[in-house]
């Protein structure tokens, strides 16, 4: 055990890559606070995370995608001095064009993946910056450096996730600041994310596919390095790379080649 304690607050904790980071840090010593609305799911996890590792998990139930279950727990990341890490990852995709998708569920998405993460990010700053040390890790996508057909909003928001990152880096790099922040970008990752959309994930190809185990070791280790942008395997830092440096008419075709697939997948 280390002998100051290290706590870590992760939302998104009931599933996927949420719930490997929760695992992963417990055996690194972290105590946790576990964020998600299923509070059964969160309750298990913390049962079993406390069964096997000598660290203390709190069940912290909250729908991010309101706006006063943000701030109050926002509120409570405050509220705690000894938080070393936030991992801002909860988030889902929707299935249909833009304005097949209900507004309110956009909604839901821009304040889960926008709202939460610009104000949990804020308030961990405060705890962080003062005492130069701490980290910030933002589950983003490789669909922020692309525009498809099916995944406007979820496109829109995994780019400004990489963008709100960079800005801080910037911030805290004027600074010469210790405190770390990171925005992971994985492509298709086995977890519940497809089958809670609604969409059939078969048709993607076998090698496309990551382990969340590999996603969650790989943001890890680049964290103790301090590096920004996390592209986890070389398929898709070569997809991220040909995305962002691609002229837009030809990003347009590619996006374009294939609506109705898109509309079925998303990462
Ligand atoms: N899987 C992929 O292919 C992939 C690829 C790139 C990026 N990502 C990103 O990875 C992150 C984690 O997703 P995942 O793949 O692990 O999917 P997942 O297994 O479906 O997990 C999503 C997590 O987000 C939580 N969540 C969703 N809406 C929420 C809300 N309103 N309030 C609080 N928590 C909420 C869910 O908890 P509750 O339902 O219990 O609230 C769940 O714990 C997401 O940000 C996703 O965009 C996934």
């Amino acid at each position: 055990m280390p002998e100051f304690r290290r706590l870590a607050l992760v939302t998104g904790a009931s599933s996927g890559l949420g719930e490997v980071f929760a695992r992963k840090l417990a055996e690194l010593g972290f105590d946790l606070i576990l964020v998600a609305r299923r509070e059964d799911r969160l309750a298990a996890l913390k049962n079993s995370i406390e069964a096997s590792q000598p660290v203390q998990a709190e069940v912290f139930a909250a729908d991010l995608s309101k706006l006063e279950e943000i701030e109050r727990t926002a509120a409570h990341l405050k509220s705690q001095p000894a938080l070393e890490l936030l991992v801002n990852n909860a988030g889902f995709g929707t299935k249909g064009l833009f304005w097949d998708v209900p507004i309110e569920r956009h909604m839901e998405m821009h304040n889960v993946h926008i709202t939460a993460t610009l104000q949990l990010s804020h308030a961990a700053l405060q705890i962080f910056v003062p005492r130069d040390r701490g980290a910030i890790i933002n589950v983003s996508s490789v669909a922020a450096y692309g525009r498809s057909p099916g995944a406007a909003n979820y496109c829109a928001t995994k780019g400004w996730i990489n963008q709100i990152s960079e800005g801080i880096y910037l911030d805290l790099k004027s600074r010469r600041s210790n405190v770390k922040i990171q925005s992971l970008c994985p492509g298709f990752t086995h977890t519940e994310f497809h089958q809670t959309m609604g969409v059939s994930s078969g048709s993607v190809p076998k090698w496309l596919w990551l382990p969340a185990s590999y996603v969650v070791r790989e943001s890890l280790k680049a964290l103790e390095r301090g590096q920004l942008f996390v592209i986890p395997s070389l398929r898709y830092r070569v997809i991220a790379s040909a995305l962002s440096k691609a002229p837009s008419a030809l990003r347009l075709k590619m996006g374009a080649r294939s609506p109705q697939r898109a509309t079925r997948l998303t990462r």
